[in-house]
């Protein structure tokens, strides 16, 4: 049985496909190749983006979609999140999307059942649909030419899922990265890193910026995030005309992580970062759920 749990579930040679799909999907609609197939939407941790792209990827692709009402299911009854899934299965969907706040949970849930497990989000560990789709807009950016390029990954790293799926996924591809944050957002890695966002705007071809997750810290670290954006912030002034390709996750603090005038400049692809979400999470569907058969 297939999952994406982490990026490391999919091979080098198996990303280059699905991007070759998903490339497709975004030039004309794609067949139904998930008619008959029901998938079950499971977030436990708020969501704007990653569940409609999911859902909205499903149902391109002619899948029947289902989503379970986390706040009125049985779990805040007292039923175990593996009694859950175990339910959920026997329906017989042929995925399960899992967001959860704690780290593991989709690979838990993933013993106990028999269909494919897309991990959504799981902690601070891993969001690999959403590194898969970064990385997807970085080449598209820069025609497939990304073997050397320099990427900056700045704010929250230690308490971000996309940094960690980041920071598995992009060295893959060639991509060279350093991270950018205050002491106490900055994990432990073998990464370059500096704590002055202004020593690496010469030397870098893209930014990735991230949210900083207070719903993740025990304490207030910055007690207004204020202090955070005069250090960190992209702004059009820091900024000024270098070319560097600017990415965001989202949700994004605006003036906060990144200042209005740079979120409308076109060098900030997070719109697009969201419309190749969708055709790469598609793509993700559709190769595990049919190589599951
Ligand atoms: C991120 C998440 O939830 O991990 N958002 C997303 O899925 N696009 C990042 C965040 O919450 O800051």
């Amino acid at each position: 049985m297939r999952h994406l749990i982490t990026t490391d579930d999919l091979s080098t040679k198996e990303i280059e496909a699905l991007f070759a799909d998903a490339e497709t999907y975004l030039l004309k609609p794609p067949p139904k190749l998930l008619q008959n197939r029901l998938i079950i939407t499971l977030f436990f941790e708020n969501s704007t983006r990653t569940r409609s792209s999911f859902e909205i990827a499903a149902k391109k692709l002619g899948a029947d979609v289902v989503h379970l009402d986390v706040g009125r299911s049985s779990t805040k009854k007292g039923e175990t999140l593996y009694d859950t899934a175990a339910n959920l299965n026997a329906m017989g969907p042929d995925a399960i999307i899992v967001r959860h706040a704690q780290s593991g949970t989709p690979h838990q849930i993933s013993r106990h059942v028999d269909c494919a497990i897309f991990n959504a989000g799981d902690g601070a560990h891993a969001h690999p649909s959403q590194a898969l789709l970064d990385l997807f807009t970085i080449r598209k950016h820069f025609k497939n030419d990304i073997e050397g390029k320099k990427i900056a990954i700045v704010g929250d790293i230690k308490n971000s899922r996309v940094a960690n799926s980041n920071m598995r996924l992009l060295p893959r591809f060639g991509l060279e990265i350093t991270l950018v944050a205050p002491p106490h957002f900055m994990p432990k890695t073998d990464f370059p890193f500096t704590h002055k966002i202004e020593d690496i705007l010469d030397d870098v071809d893209i930014i990735m910026s991230l949210r900083t997750q207070t719903e993740r810290h025990a304490t207030p670290i910055y007690a207004s995030l204020k202090d955070y954006a005069s250090d960190y912030c992209i702004t059009k002034e820091r900024i000024a005309e270098r070319d560097i390709l600017l990415l965001h996750p989202g949700p994004v603090h605006r003036n906060i992580d990144i200042d209005d005038e740079m979120l409308a400049d076109p060098r900030c692809k997070v719109l697009e970062q969201v419309k190749n979400g969708v055709a790469v999470r598609m793509a993700a569907l559709k190769k595990l759920i049919l190589a599951n058969g």
